[in-house]
């Protein structure tokens, strides 16, 4: 990172890591205490068309605190499954104890009412949950339900941190994501790798909102990455309750410049996201020169800190660096597109373009052939006039001799 980005992460206010979304108020959305309850399964059946009963295992506080917003969220849009529920029971967040007992009294009302709605996809009551497909907000709030599970306090992940280096740890938020996601038009033709992934939560998204063919995060601190994994269970298990479809997505533990990851990075990826914002000029160094380079033409490669400069002219001294083989455009960026600074960072998109080198070889060798060509050209023309004339002088002394 340089000084210049550094004194700019200084100054800015940092955001908590990972701030919530707009489902739930965002008072009711962090969990203050982690404390261990021990207590039985919480079971949820679901209402949801091909939904599956959504199984936690009741081991601390913040798990009742998502399971409690989960049921109240579900309950807003089907009120019909509150009447067996005490008076008041969404006023205040209740104790462990309350929401499991919650949960039993909600399972006696919704199995008897799923089943009466089965075969429909319900979306007059249940809008957009009610669609097998995630739109982009029910995929917001089921990823964020699932980090909510995983994360119990983000705050947190930044103690995992050395501060101000290539592992320094900041999130790109879901909606900035999405925007991404809707402007490169990312869909199930994609491959998509998110490299330096965190605690996976993009990947998660991404298998939601674009169902990429394959989304993977690779993520090097085994903190973050075993984070990634229990996020990626627990969106499994939500998804699976809301009955949504998604993509299939895998997070990996490494070092993404290993070469076990190349051919996935270099030969599958159709688009590669890193938020190198942090990264430092050695990594960026070897990010370009170990894995940039060798990318098939035409991977998309999203950034916060751009590659190459940007140069529009190829030269002869431009021809071994990334330039040459790629072309860089600003991308729409959101306010507060990332955790870990309240200034917007813009996001960069690279295209890798090897038609340009070839382009400009063919164009170097034209220039070469032309001057020898004309020369060639006019030696030929030369000759020519030289043999008429000779003809021409024959003819007259021909003539001259009366022959
Ligand atoms: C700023 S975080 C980005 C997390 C996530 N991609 C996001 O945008 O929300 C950058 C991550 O890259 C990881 N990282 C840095 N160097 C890496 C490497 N060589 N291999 C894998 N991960 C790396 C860091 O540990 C850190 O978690």
């Amino acid at each position: 990172m340089s000084e210049a980005d550094a004194g700019r992460i200084e100054e800015s206010p940092s955001r908590e890591v990972g701030e919530p979304v707009d489902a739930m108020p965002v008072n009711d959305r962090r969990s203050s205490s982690v404390e261990v309850v021990n207590g039985d399964m919480l079971l949820l059946h679901s209402i949801f068309y091909q939904g599956k009963t959504l199984k936690l295992a009741g081991t601390h506080t913040h798990i009742y605190n998502v399971v409690f917003r989960i049921l109240k969220h579900v309950c807003k849009k089907v009120a019909q499954l509150t009447v067996a529920f005490p008076a008041g029971w969404d006023n205040d967040k209740p104790d462990s104890a309350k929401v499991a007992s919650l949960c039993k009294i909600y399972n006696r009302v919704a199995k008897p009412f799923a089943s009466a709605w089965s075969g429909s996809y319900n979306t007059d009551t249940l809008d957009d949950w009610g669609e097998r497909n995630c739109t982009q907000k029910v995929a917001i709030d089921i990823t964020t339900y699932a980090y909510e599970l995983a994360v119990p306090r983000p705050a947190d992940l930044n103690h995992y941190y050395k501060s101000f280096t290539s592992e320094t740890y900041g999130e790109t938020n879901l909606e900035q994501m999405a925007s991404i996601i809707d402007e490169l038009n990312i869909g199930p033709q994609d491959v998509l790798v998110d490299l330096g992934s965190g605690i996976g939560q993009l990947v998660c998204f991404t298998a939601a909102y674009a169902k990429c063919r394959k989304t993977v995060g690779i993520e090097l601190s085994q903190t973050p990455a075993n984070y990634a994994n229990d996020l990626g269970d627990y969106f499994k298990k939500l998804m699976n309750h809301f009955g949504k479809t998604y993509g299939r997505f895998e997070h990996y533990q490494g070092d993404f410049l290993n070469p076990k990851f190349k051919k996935l990075i270099c030969e599958e990826a159709t688009v590669i996201f890193i938020n190198n914002f942090a990264f430092s000029p050695e990594l960026m160094f070897r990010i370009t020169n170990e894995l940039l380079q060798d990318l098939k033409h035409g991977t998309r490669i999203v950034t916060t800190k751009p590659f190459g400069d940007h140069k529009k002219e190829l030269t002869v001294r431009s021809v071994g660096d990334i330039n040459a083989i790629s072309h860089t455009v600003e991308l729409k960026s959101l306010d507060y597109g990332v955790s870990w600074t309240a200034k917007q960072v813009t996001f960069w998109l690279t295209t890798m373009d090897h038609t340009k080198l070839i382009r400009y070889y063919e164009e170097e060798r034209r220039k070469k052939l032309e001057p020898s060509g004309s020369r060639e050209r006019s030696q030929v023309t030369e000759k020519r006039k030289l043999d008429h004339k000779e003809r021409d002088n024959r003819d007259t002394s021909n003539l001259n001799r009366g022959g």
